[in-house]
Order: C-alpha cells, then structure tokens, then sequence
C-alpha cells in the first residue's frame, strides 16, 4: 500500500494552466507516417482520429468513431475504391466523412446519419495537420509554414512531453533553466547584465535578448569558437509553435522551430525542425549537433514530466513569477485571450517591455 502526502486545503489550489484551442491547426502526423492501406489512430485535444489516404492519397481526417456501433475506424482498412472501410460491418466513408457504401442493405442508401464527423486537413511541409473544429464553416487561416531555407541543414525529430502545452511551451523558451537543468551543455551561471525586450503581437509574443555573449558550453563553442555576441530571440506563435532563432556572427544562423500538438491536457508532443546554416559544413555538424540536442530533450522531458507529477499531487499550480520568467505568463494570457476568442488585436502593432537580466 502507498501513502500519498496528505496535503491540508490551503496547499491544494485547483488552478492547472490548460487552454483547449479548438479552432486551429495542429500536427497529427508527419506524412511518412501515414501510408495507402492502413488508417492511423492519433489523438489531438483529446479527440481520437482515424487517418487515411484515399485512392489519390490525400490525407483525410476523421473522428475515430464510427456512426453506426462506434467501433474505432482506425481499426479498419483502406478498400480498393479509396474509402475507409469499418472492420465490424464494412461501412465506407470517404475524406469528407459521406458513408458511401453500407453492405447487404437492399432497400435504402446511406443518408446523412450514416456519416462520419471528417476534420479539414493540410499536408505541407512534411507535415499532416487538421483544424480541430470539425463544424467550423470555414478554417480560420492556415496551418504555420516553414520557410523554404537554400543552404540550410534540417534536422527532424518528435519528442513526447508529459505535460500541458502551455508548461512545454514555457520550457522550449525558458532561458533561466538552462544553466542548471542542461549544466554545461550551453550555458554557464548567470554573469553578464543584458536586457531583454519582450513584443506582444496579435498572434505572439517573442523575447529579444539583447548582448547576449556566446554561451561557454560545448554546443556554442562548436558554432563560433572566437566567442562575440549572439542575437537570440525566443518566439510563440498561437496556437502552438515555439521558435527559438541565434546569429551567431554572420555565418551562423540557427532556428529551431517546434510545433507542439496537446495530445491531451498533459500530453504534448513536439514536432522539432532544426535548420541550421553554419561556419562548419551541415554534414559534419550534424552527427555531432544531434545527440547532444536529443539530449537536451530528454533532459526537459524528464522535468517537466517531474512537474507535472507534482502540480497533480498538490491539486493545482502555485507558481511565484519574477520579471525573469519571461515568456511564461504572456503565453498563458495569449492561450486565454484565443480560447475565449478575445484575442486583443492591438490594432496590428506590438507592445514592448524591456527586462533587465544577467546570462
Ligand atoms: S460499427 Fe462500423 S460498420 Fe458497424
Ligand atoms: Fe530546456
């Protein structure tokens, strides 16, 4: 038998920041992961979907129940005419959710109760996203794009994350940690006064920092062995994309973009794009680059899964927040402001606010 702390009311606060957005796009898949016979099963915001192609192998989208004895779709096939197929009774849908064959019945054709619920789907980059409002009229925009980078190396992984999409952004963007939790991986304790302008845009907010000196650990030295001045911003893009951007000189530029998808109120996973053009050729920097950034991953995967664990065991979050933790709070009053569609629009400027801090 295992004893839990047992924690007095005043320690259990019920506040956990988690904000459901659903009229966005988000990463399901990458497109290698979806192939033409088999549906795949992934859950966005806590929705199962079944994946497919049809016969021309576009990516559709839809809600993992069936409509006639909610058996998963995913469990299904893909039939020689395109359509999804159910395993149980061999219904067929096609991308737009239309049940279009309903086998053995005789008197009768499939109506518009025999359909399944279909999300709109994009595949871009790489990437299969769906736009998570299934009765929207119209997308609101589209899915985030990568920009096309000549020169640049990509590197491409996912990472699971045991916590809320707005903990996993905090932590992709959060400087403070990096001296202690990834200790002499990029940077030292904090020495050198800086400032930091943090920009709040209609759709983001980013954090500038402002003589920043080349960070003393290895990942650093490799990109720019005689030190000097990096610029770095740390950038959140609604609803789910964390950018983190260096110069380092004028040979390096570094952007690693993570696209994060809230499989479920503390599961997030991270889609991790990292381009770089540097003064050492991609293909040497590569092999070396990669582990340590996996590394770095892991590192953060098992704090905030730590976090997360204890903010649950406590009942709630009770934060305290210095001028330092940058990016923490406006991410958090930006997922509001876009859950509750109050987003201010700040008549298309940004609002600026500068922090002094030491790195
Ligand atoms: S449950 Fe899907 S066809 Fe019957
Ligand atoms: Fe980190």
């Amino acid at each position: 038998m295992t004893h839990e702390p047992r924690l007095t009311p005043p320690l259990a606060k019920g506040h956990i920041s988690v904000a459901r957005l659903a009229d966005y796009w988000y990463v399901a898949l990458q497109s290698n992961e979806l192939g033409p016979r088999r549906p795949v099963q992934r859950t966005v915001l806590g929705t199962p979907l079944a994946l497919f192609r049809d016969g021309q192998g576009r990516p559709a989208a839809l809600l993992d129940r069936c409509p006639h004895r909610n058996v998963p779709l995913s469990l299904g096939r893909i039939h020689e005419d395109g359509h999804l197929e159910c395993r149980y009774h061999g219904w067929r849908f096609d991308t737009s959710g239309a049940c279009r064959a309903i086998p053995g019945l005789c008197d009768g054709a499939p109506g518009r109760a025999h359909n399944a619920t279909a999300y709109p789907v994009r595949e871009r980059d790489g990437l299969v996203w769906v736009y998570m409002n299934p009765d929207a009229k119209e997308v609101r925009g589209e899915p985030f794009s990568f920009e096309e980078r000549p020169g640049y190396t990509t590197v491409r992984g996912t990472i699971d994350m045991e916590a809320s999409l707005h903990a996993t952004l905090e932590n992709i963007l959060d400087v403070p940690h990096t001296a202690f939790l990834h200790r002499g991986l990029f940077r030292k304790e904090a020495t050198t006064e800086i400032e930091a302008e943090v920009r709040r845009g209609p759709d983001r907010v980013e954090a500038e920092f402002i003589g920043e000196p080349r960070p003393p650990g290895i990942a650093a030295r490799l990109l720019s062995p005689s030190g000097g001045t990096v610029e770095h911003t740390d950038r959140f893009i609604l609803p789910s994309i964390a950018q983190v951007e260096y110069r380092l000189g004028e040979e390096n530029h570094f952007l690693i973009t993570q696209t994060l998808t809230p499989i479920g109120d503390h599961h997030t996973r991270i889609f991790a794009d990292i381009s770089f053009r540097l003064r050492i050729p991609g293909f040497v920097l590569r092999p070396l680059l990669t582990p340590v950034a996996w590394h770095i991953l892991r590192q953060d995967a098992a704090i905030l899964r730590a976090q997360t664990e204890n903010v649950r065991r406590f009942g709630g979050e009770q934060f305290a927040h210095t001028s330092i933790d940058l990016l923490g709070r406006p991410i958090w009053r930006l997922l509001r402001e876009a859950e509750r569609g109050e987003l201010r629009s700040l008549d298309g400027g940004t609002e600026a606010q500068r922090v002094r801090m030491t790195v």
